[in-house]
């Protein structure tokens, strides 16, 4: 890659499309920053990737809390690791009507899947423009599209991030450092059973993360703003362009894997 590799921070490293990040870099010879939660997982994680002959480093923090990317700044400050790549990737979702929403979940929702990466986010770039080299991933979604009933709150943050990303992208396009959001549909790892949802609901298949993993690092390579894992994906936001945005609303509610009980 033409990225400045030196140090590969992921977050949401601990399950699903941020562990296969971490692999897929560790693969690629970056040394990397782990973050989620779950630091035991971290660990295990951290024990097989470093037989692969990089480093890893653990940063185990709730990115609930406001004060989180500051601290997770300060510990790559002290160890001295220069971050040539962000993947932001941690999230959670939850199913249901909003109104049965708590609202500490409905704060914890929009720190972590969105302010937590603003921040993450600025506290990094100014080193990458300083060395005129970086790149970052975010993992938006195909409902950051458009609005999903009974999962709306959650649409919103990736919607948020689909702006944020395609901002940055342009905003940072003759400076070095390539921004790219990548868009799943429906991919196979412990969201649903988070979020309360139940994929086999869905008409739509449900892809593995390595595809998700794969589609942005090539979306990276090439500079783009927005990639999309599988054809299906592109071709769902595709036709959007042509229908009425009430027909949009509908057909969304209809293929997310929400049911209510
Ligand atoms: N699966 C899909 O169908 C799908 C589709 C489109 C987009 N996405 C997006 O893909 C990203 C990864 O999700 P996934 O499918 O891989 O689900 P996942 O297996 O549930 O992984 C979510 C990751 O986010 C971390 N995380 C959640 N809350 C956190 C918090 N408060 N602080 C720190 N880390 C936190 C989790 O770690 P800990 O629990 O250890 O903290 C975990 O590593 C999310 O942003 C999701 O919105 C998923």
């Amino acid at each position: 890659m033409d990225q400045d590799m030196s140090c590969t921070l992921v977050t949401g490293a601990s399950s699903g499309i941020g562990r296969e990040f971490a692999r897929e870099f560790a693969r690629r010879g970056s040394d990397l920053v782990l973050v989620a939660r779950s630091g035991e997982t971290l660990r295990e994680l951290s024990d097989d990737l470093e037989r692969k002959g990089v480093a890893v480093h653990l940063c185990a923090e709730d990115l609930g809390d406001p004060e989180s990317p500051s601290r997770i700044y300060e510990y790559c400050r002290r160890k001295e690791l220069r971050i040539g790549l962000i993947v932001n990737c941690a999230g959670f979702g939850f199913a249901g009507r909003y109104g049965s929403m708590a609202p500490d979940l409905i704060r914890e929702m929009l720190q972590v899947n969105a302010a937590s990466t603003a921040l993450i986010t600025r506290l990094f770039l100014p080193g990458m423009v300083a060395r005129k080299s970086g790149g970052i991933i975010n993992v938006s979604s195909l409902s950051g599209f458009q609005g999903v009933a009974l999962i709306g709150l959650y649409s919103a943050t990736k919607a948020f991030l689909l702006a944020f990303t395609e901002s940055l992208h342009e905003e940072l396009k003759d400076t070095g450092i390539k921004v790219v959001a990548v868009c799943p549909g429906y991919v196979d790892t412990d969201f649903h059973a988070r979020a309360g949802q139940q994929p086999e609901a869905s008409m739509l298949p449900l892809s593995g993360a390595g595809v998700v993993v794969k589609a942005a690092i090539r979306g990276l390579l090439r500079n783009r703003a927005v990639v999309f894992p599988t054809v299906l994906d592109a071709l769902l936001v595709f036709l959007q362009r042509f229908l009425p945005r009430s027909t949009v609303l509908k057909m969304a509610a209809f293929l997310a894997p929400l049911r209510e009980k």
